[in-house]
């Protein structure tokens, strides 16, 4: 075949049955549905089991991925994972899950840019394929925040969930489809805005490091907003420019859920009302990785976006890290 496009030929997602409402966690921490819903749109969240993991839930909206796609998992020959909450330092939570699908010995790894994963994973899995190494390859954002979130934190633990989301990227010879051009950008000089001090060779854990609770994750929200509102409203406009578009030309825009307060601040930039821009942070909160393929699933089982037409992929997250793509879904 000669292939002339990558495509997401398939998209599953894995996402705990436990619901969290606000008025749960406000039983034990010093909230209220009011606080959450207000300031980010949240109302519930899903949270893994103990026995749930990256790996686990990656592993399930993989397979569901693949049967989408309707090819054999023998086909798939590549396997990326985004995750800021992996199973374990390493190896990677792409080779746990190769393994618990049984794809024998094709390549896998996993990227780490945290909100942003999946634009990332998205980048490096299509343009892998178009070298023509690859001719399906599962990209998965998968995350267990649950298991790195400090629950004694209001400020961070009410904002995250856990779940996963997968696609398959296969070559087709459809011309002018499929993954069109992505924008990456990231700036670590503000890797302090959002992060996790301890476990890395800077800290490893000890038990002072322990008892400090430098094993979760440390936000700055306002200034991580600031950034966010910014940086994902110029990448968004600069992504459509580069594909040759305008933003009437998007049929759905499926931001990261963060907070509706962004979603909504992005929406109102690009002058898009906000029955185009798809929005589940109410029933998911931020999902981190898995946010944007969880809800580019949605969005086309509700029929925002279908054969031949146009969406808009973007994201931000700890780094910090930031991502625009347009996807033109195959006819
Ligand atoms: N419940 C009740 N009160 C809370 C609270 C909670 N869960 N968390 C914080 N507060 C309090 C704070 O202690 C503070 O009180 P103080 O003013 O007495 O010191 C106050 O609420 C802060 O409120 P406000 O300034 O209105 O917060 P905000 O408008 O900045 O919203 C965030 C806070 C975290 C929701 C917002 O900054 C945000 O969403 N940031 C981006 C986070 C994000 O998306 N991160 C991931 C990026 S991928």
């Amino acid at each position: 075949m000669t292939a002339s496009s990558v495509i997401i030929s398939g998209l599953g997602t894995s996402i705990p049955d436990k619901v969290v409402t606000n008025d749960d966690l406000s039983k034990v921490i010093d909230t209220s549905d009011d606080w959450i819903r207000s300031r980010s749109g949240i109302g519930e969240r899903r949270l893994a089991g103990e026995n749930e993991t990256a790996s686990s839930l990656g592993a399930a909206a993989a397979r569901a991925a693949i049967a989408d796609a309707g090819i054999s998992k023998d086909e798939v020959d590549l396997v990326i994972v985004g995750t800021m909450s992996p199973d374990m330092p390493f190896p990677s939570t792409a080779c746990l899950v190769q393994a618990e699908l049984g794809l024998g010995t094709v390549a896998a790894f996993d990227v780490v840019a945290a909100c942003s994963g999946f634009l990332y994973i998205l980048e490096v899995g299509a343009k892998l394929m178009k070298s023509g190494a690859y001719r399906n390859a599962l990209i998965i954002g998968a995350e267990k925040m649950s298991s790195i979130l400090d629950w004694q934190d209001r400020t961070t633990c009410v904002l995250f969930g856990d779940g996963a989301g997968a696609a398959v990227l296969s070559l087709s010879d459809q011309a002018n489809t499929g993954v069109g051009e992505i924008i990456l950008r990231a700036d670590g000089s503000k890797m302090d805005l959002l992060n996790m001090p301890g476990g890395g060779a800077r800290m490893p854990a000890s038990a002072e490091s322990v008892s400090a609770r430098q094993h979760f994750l440390k936000m700055n929200g306002k200034e991580v907003f600031k950034n966010a509102v910014r940086e994902m409203g110029d990448i968004t406009l600069e992504t459509i420019e580069k594909n040759g578009l305008v933003p009437d030309d998007i049929k759905c825009f499926i931001p990261h859920q963060a907070n509706i307060r962004i979603i909504e601040s992005l929406a109102k930039r690009l002058q898009v009302d906000m029955s185009r821009v798809y929005v589940n942070i109410d029933r998911y909160g931020n999902t981190s990785a898995a946010s944007v393929p969880i809800a580019m699933w949605e969005a086309r089982q509700k029929g925002y976006f279908g054969p031949g037409d146009n969406i808009l992929l973007t994201a931000f997250g700890a780094g910090l890290t930031w991502g625009g793509a347009v996807v033109r879904w195959p006819e």
